[in-house]
């Protein structure tokens, strides 16, 4: 019985770390372009600081590229990719950091 349930743990594992890594393969990104130039977004930048799928999808973003409308007031405001990427919050602020984001 113990052996039957390290087994269907060890499945477990397996099948959450492949669906990972087939998620995100390295160089997976979304892109926008803006006067201040292209946003890139890294799937495997973000799995690499620990922020999960969950955290992410469907609640902030739909799994589908070009699905979201937000403008940077938003963001400013907490909403979207803000909802991290705000004052106190868990990733850098907008204000002074407009170039980690807009690269020209
Ligand atoms: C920090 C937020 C965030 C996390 C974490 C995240 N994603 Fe996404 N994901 C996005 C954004 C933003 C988009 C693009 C949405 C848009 O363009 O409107 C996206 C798009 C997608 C898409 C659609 C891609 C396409 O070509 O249409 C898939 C599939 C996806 N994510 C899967 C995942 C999986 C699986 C994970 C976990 C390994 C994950 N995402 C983690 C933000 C995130
Ligand atoms: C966390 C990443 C991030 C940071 C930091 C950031 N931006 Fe943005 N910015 C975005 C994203 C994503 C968009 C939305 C692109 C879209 O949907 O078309 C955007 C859009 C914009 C736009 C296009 C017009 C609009 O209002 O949506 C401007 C202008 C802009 N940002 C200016 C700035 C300035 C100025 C700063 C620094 C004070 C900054 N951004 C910091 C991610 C960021
Ligand atoms: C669920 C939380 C969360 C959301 C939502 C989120 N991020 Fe992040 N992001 C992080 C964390 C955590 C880091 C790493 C900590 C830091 O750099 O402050 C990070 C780092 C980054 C970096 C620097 C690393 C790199 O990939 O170059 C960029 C750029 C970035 N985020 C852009 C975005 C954009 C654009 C969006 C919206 C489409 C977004 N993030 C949404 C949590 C988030």
């Amino acid at each position: 019985m113990s052996f039957f349930r390290t087994a269907v743990a060890t499945v477990t594992v397996t099948i959450v770390f492949s669906s990972v890594a087939l998620a995100i393969q390295p160089g997976k990104t979304v892109s926008w372009n803006t006067p201040m130039g292209k946003v890139t977004f890294s799937g495997s930048n973000h799995a690499a600081m620990q922020v999960g799928c969950l955290e992410c999808h469907s609640k902030i973003f739909k799994m589908k590229k070009g699905s979201t409308e937000m403008t940077m007031a938003d963001i400013t405001a907490g909403k979207f990719c803000g909802k991290c990427h705000r004052k106190g919050g868990r990733a850098f602020e907008p204000e002074g950091n407009c170039d980690i984001c807009h690269k020209k």
